[in-house]
């Protein structure tokens, strides 16, 4: 635990010193749980975002992509349920005073026990060696079945209790499950409450409740009250999706973990339009498709898993999410959710207005269903710094620390540096970077020693360093550097462009 702790600081701690993140407002000692996005950072962003735009929108002919306003009509939120359900359970520790969720007090203790699981199973792979039959010792274990158990009767009861509303049940399990405190260590607890974690303002002049708006807690129903003007204006067939990226607000209890929980941040959500009754097939269909736009980056397939909800939202008939090996553990990175006819059924009612669809091929009206894939962008965010950032030691006992964000997503795509700043050699540098810099970010660095600037450049992620020496201005050639081998090769500038182009086109993530 201590080490994944410290492993999160040390990200947090590169991603500020090398301009990816900063607290926001530092100068007044920031902002909880609000992050502002620096130099590199923002190129990253940037980068993740094309990536699931073209993906998502230019690689499926029947997606679009909107970007609608952050207010809307208040009414939006009464009629999708977030004024009266999109609420947390929390609870005090009346010692340190520190707020938790309930729901993930309880998660926690749960993850805890699949750790036990897990230590057990590894246990049983040293002991049997090659004949460990992993399948059959988690089946017939008596600890890995005590704590199985265990887990399924903590998840059903919270299950039971959030599902009722019962507040009371849920105050009671924490008990019955002995959880303290992380910073108190005491059961010292409040009784659990519901917070609605809607940030609200006043619209014009006017203030009191009819003057009450809210700033957006998701995406997605700018996309669902735009579903008749996109469907009629883009002469859209069902099925099909509308995406967007944007910003979004909630006002979260527990904000902590860096970027990870954040009371202002960015969502990439699609909703997919189906017939109703094929919403499961579509329901896989995008779990699929998302898993695979995940494991394309190559972070490792084994970071990922998918976890299904215990408690379903108000508006889902099935749920799930992608999980990632953040250094906290896994959680949640992106939410698959089969919304059912749930937002457009309630705006019709709302809104006095019909949101239907006519099927020419079951000449027939209805209301669609939906299917909706919403990933954090933040949460994108940590999942490529975090798993990207390495500290190596090579063959010759030096170290480095790495950043070996995939390429295509990487700030920089490469570094052009002349060996010494005389003789012609910085004028021939950016000369090159002119040939480049139309498709790649380029970075001109003249400053120390080659080595050091190659360091540099591996601390932000920069796949490709180019050196220009005294040999490139007798015949064209230069030292191209890859981050990852560190290996160095001589190369006509010709080629260069193509070489660099090869290995950083969004294009190696996509097909
Ligand atoms: N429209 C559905 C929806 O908003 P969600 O599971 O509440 O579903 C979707 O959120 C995704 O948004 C999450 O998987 C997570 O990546 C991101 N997200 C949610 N709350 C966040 C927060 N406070 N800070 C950063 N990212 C957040």
């Amino acid at each position: 635990m201590e080490q994944k702790e410290d492993k999160l600081k040390e990200v947090i701690s590169h991603a500020k010193e090398y301009g990816f993140v900063f607290p926001s407002s530092e100068i007044y000692d920031g902002l909880a749980a609000t992050y502002d996005y620096g130099q590199l950072g923002s190129e990253l962003k940037n980068n993740i975002k094309s990536y699931w735009w073209k993906s998502m929108v230019q690689m499926h002919e029947n997606i679009v992509g909107i970007d609608s306003a952050i207010f809307m009509h208040p009414t939006t939120w009464k009629a999708s349920g977030h004024v009266d359900a999109f609420n947390d359970p929390l609870i005090d520790n009346k010692d340190s005073k520190k707020r938790y969720r309930a729901d993930v007090l309880l998660e926690e203790h749960m993850e805890k026990i699949r750790l036990k699981i897990e230590k057990e199973v590894e246990k049983g792979v040293k002991r049997f060696g090659d004949d460990f039959d992993e399948h059959q010792f988690r089946a017939t274990n008596p600890n890995v079945l005590r704590n199985a158990e265990k887990i399924k009767e903590i998840e059903d009861r919270m299950r039971t209790s959030l599902e009722a509303n019962d507040l009371e049940g849920v105050y009671q399990l924490i008990m019955d499950c002995e959880i303290v405190c992380p910073v108190s260590g005491s059961r010292n607890w409040t009784e659990v409450r519901q917070f609605n974690l809607m940030f609200s303002t006043e619209i014009g002049s006017v203030s009191g409740d009819a003057a009450t708006i809210y700033l957006r807690p998701e995406t997605a129903q700018g996309i669902f009250v735009n579903f008749l003007n996109v469907q009629k204006s883009g002469r859209m067939k069902i099925p099909f999706g509308i995406a967007q990226i944007g910003k979004a607000f909630r006002n979260e209890i527990v904000a902590r973990q860096f970027i990870f929980r954040m009371r202002e941040f960015e969502q990439m959500e699609m909703q997919f339009f189906c017939r109703p009754g094929e919403e499961m097939k579509w329901y896989e269909y995008w779990k699929e498709t998302r898993s695979n736009w995940h494991k394309a980056l190559g972070l490792g397939d084994n970071q990922y898993r998918f976890h299904d909800h215990i408690k379903l939202a108000h508006y889902a008939n099935a749920a799930c999410d992608i999980e990632f090996n953040f250094p906290m553990g896994f959680k949640e990175l992106e939410g698959i959710h089969s919304r059912t006819d749930f937002d457009l059924k309630q705006h019709e009612q709302f809104s006095g207005k019909k949101l239907q669809y006519f099927d020419p091929e079951l000449n027939q009206n209805y209301v669609p269903f939906v299917v909706e894939t919403s990933v954090g962008l933040d949460r994108m965010f940590l999942a490529v710094l975090s798993a990207s950032h390495k500290n190596e030691v090579l063959e010759d006992g030096s170290e480095r620390t790495v950043l070996s964000i995939p390429p295509a997503l990487a700030p920089y795509k490469v570094a052009i540096m002349p060996l010494t700043k005389k003789d012609g050699l910085p004028e021939k540098a950016r000369e090159i970077i002119d040939g480049l810099k139309f498709d790649f970010l380029c970075q001109y660095d003249e400053k120390d020693s080659i080595g050091k600037r190659y360091r540099r450049q591996d601390a932000i992620g920069t796949p490709f360093s180019v050196t220009v020496d005294h040999e490139t201005l007798e015949n064209n050639t230069v030292t191209i550097r890859d981050r990852d081998t560190m290996e160095q090769v001589r190369v006509n500038i010709a080629d260069l462009h193509r070489l660099i182009d090869e290995k950083v086109n969004m294009k190696t993530l996509l097909v």
